[in-house]
């Protein structure tokens, strides 16, 4: 049995993510989709969030859990029982960043392989911060979130405090 784990900010999830999610279940016997708690970058929605609108959207996919976790990503992995880590690759603008962590990963744990999936063109240019600046200024995010979570999330963007 093969498991996987994608990890990330998913501040929030979009459907760039669900596209990696469903495209990654489809090869890996169990992914575990890991919501990095305490993110280097200030979050707009706190993990509990989150991982609310991760569990929602991802319902019905039977091999997918989602977790949070705010330890090295290694040592998550380890824990889990995971051989390999997804990450989603967009544009060139991605790789430097990923690239890196991938190296310092393999540094830390050579046993564990990370792998990229090729973002489908379609969502190529999606990303959280621009569902945040959108959403947050009363424009139209429905086809760049899932359904199942857009009413929340637009209602959370649009509270003032954020
Ligand atoms: O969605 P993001 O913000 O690009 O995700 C980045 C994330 C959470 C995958 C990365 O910051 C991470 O792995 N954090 C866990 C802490 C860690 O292991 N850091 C060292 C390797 S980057």
């Amino acid at each position: 049995m093969i498991k996987a784990l994608y990890p990330g900010s998913f501040d929030p999830v979009t459907m760039g993510h669900m596209d990696i999610i469903r495209r990654a279940s489809s090869i890996f016997d169990l992914l575990y989709v890991g919501v990095a708690a305490n993110s280097n970058k200030k979050p707009a929605f706190d993990a509990g969030e989150r991982v609310d609108f991760l569990h929602a959207a991802v319902e019905g996919i039977e091999n997918v859990q989602v977790i949070s976790f705010d330890r090295l990503l290694v040592d998550v992995a380890r824990e889990l029982g995971t051989q390999v880590i997804v990450k989603g690759l967009r544009a060139v603008s991605d790789y430097e960043y990923e690239l890196q962590m991938a190296h310092i990963n393999y540094k830390l744990a050579p046993d564990i392989e990370t792998v990229f999936l090729a973002a489908s063109t379609r969502y190529s240019y999606l990303s959280s911060s621009l569902v945040k600046e959108v959403a947050g200024l009363g424009g139209c995010v429905k086809d760049l979130v899932p359904p199942v979570v857009h009413d929340d999330i637009v209602r959370q963007l649009s509270r003032p405090h954020r």
